[in-house]
């Protein structure tokens, strides 16, 4: 399976901080938001990835990720041209897939919690559709998904007025190969987008559709505004100080996954011992 990152869009919802920026680069506490959603990627087995920005901040992108060797990774890049919606990252993603499955994290979603590491599906010969759903009290700012009792889903909408559940799909998608077909198939909303809400609905209506419920033991934000930003920062800053583990540190997952050696890491260390970032990996490499 290969990863989609999702990263253009205006930011218009922080403006001014992304007049001059891309809202997938500010910190989220103490490293790019970005960081976030490729560890997701990570965690969940997955070493070639294709960040999708828009063409004023791709140099930033590849500024920041290079070509991925470091983590034992690869990244293409490519640029989404204007926001025609979410579900036009697997069309950009066509070559780049080459048929093979591919997950979509959204630039924007945080996720960390014990929990969360077990939800993922396998990502080999994966096929079909498998998403999450998360209970908030606001769904309306979602996609929504209604499940009978046994867990089957009954309905995908995209932000509705009258959401029939209370649980919202966070960004974090897993799809078969048929996926790039299915997203040339759907046709846009009113809102003149092709809507990932619509991708998940063909599955769900074949029948091929894998809903993970995640529950309180994980935390998920969409960090799209400036209040849910510094929420996600505050709870980084705090488990982080507390538990003296960082979240979504993408060296020491490529670390774990044995993607990197110790003295990779050690030398991805040194030279970022100023903020500290460094001394944290440097540490794993001690202990
Ligand atoms: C998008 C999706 C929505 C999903 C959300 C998760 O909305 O369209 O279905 O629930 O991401 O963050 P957006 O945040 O782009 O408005």
């Amino acid at each position: 399976m290969k990863g989609i990152i999702l990263a253009g869009g205006t930011g218009s919802r922080l403006w001014p901080i992304t007049l001059g920026n891309s809202k997938q680069l500010v910190p989220i506490y103490d490293k790019p938001m970005v960081y976030y959603p490729i560890s997701t990627l990570m965690m969940a087995g997955i070493r070639e990835v294709l960040v999708i920005t828009t063409a004023e901040h791709a140099p930033l992108f590849r500024a920041l990720l290079g070509d991925g060797a470091a983590w034992g990774m690869t990244f293409e890049f490519a640029v989404q041209e204007s926001p025609d919606g979410l579900a036009q990252a697997f069309i950009i993603g066509e070559e780049f897939g080459a048929g093979d499955s591919m997950a979509l994290a959204l630039g924007d979603n945080i996720f960390h919690g014990a929990g969360f590491e077990n939800a993922f599906p396998p990502v080999t010969n994966f096929d079909g559709g498998h998403i999450f759903a998360y209970p908030v009290p606001d769904p309306e700012r979602y996609g929504v998904i209604e499940f009978d009792d046994s867990g089957t889903a009954l309905s995908i909408e995209e932000k509705p007025e009258h959401p029939k559940s209370r649980f919202a799909i966070p960004g974090l998608y897993f799809f078969g190969p048929d996926v790039v077909e299915i997203a040339k198939s759907i046709k846009p909303s009113a809102r003149g987008e092709l809507e990932i809400t619509s991708v998940s609905e063909h599955y769900m209506r074949e029948g091929r559709l894998r809903v993970s419920v995640l529950d309180s033991g994980t935390m998920w934000f969409d960090t799209g505004t400036v209040d849910s930003m510094m929420d996600a920062s505050e709870y980084v800053r705090a488990v982080e100080r507390r538990t003296g583990a960082r979240i979504a540190c993408p060296e020491e997952i490529a670390w774990r996954q044995g993607w990197i050696t110790t003295d990779q890491l050690a030398a991805i260390a040194r030279p970022l011992e100023k903020s500290g970032y460094g001394s944290y990996l440097l540490g794993l490499v001690n202990h």
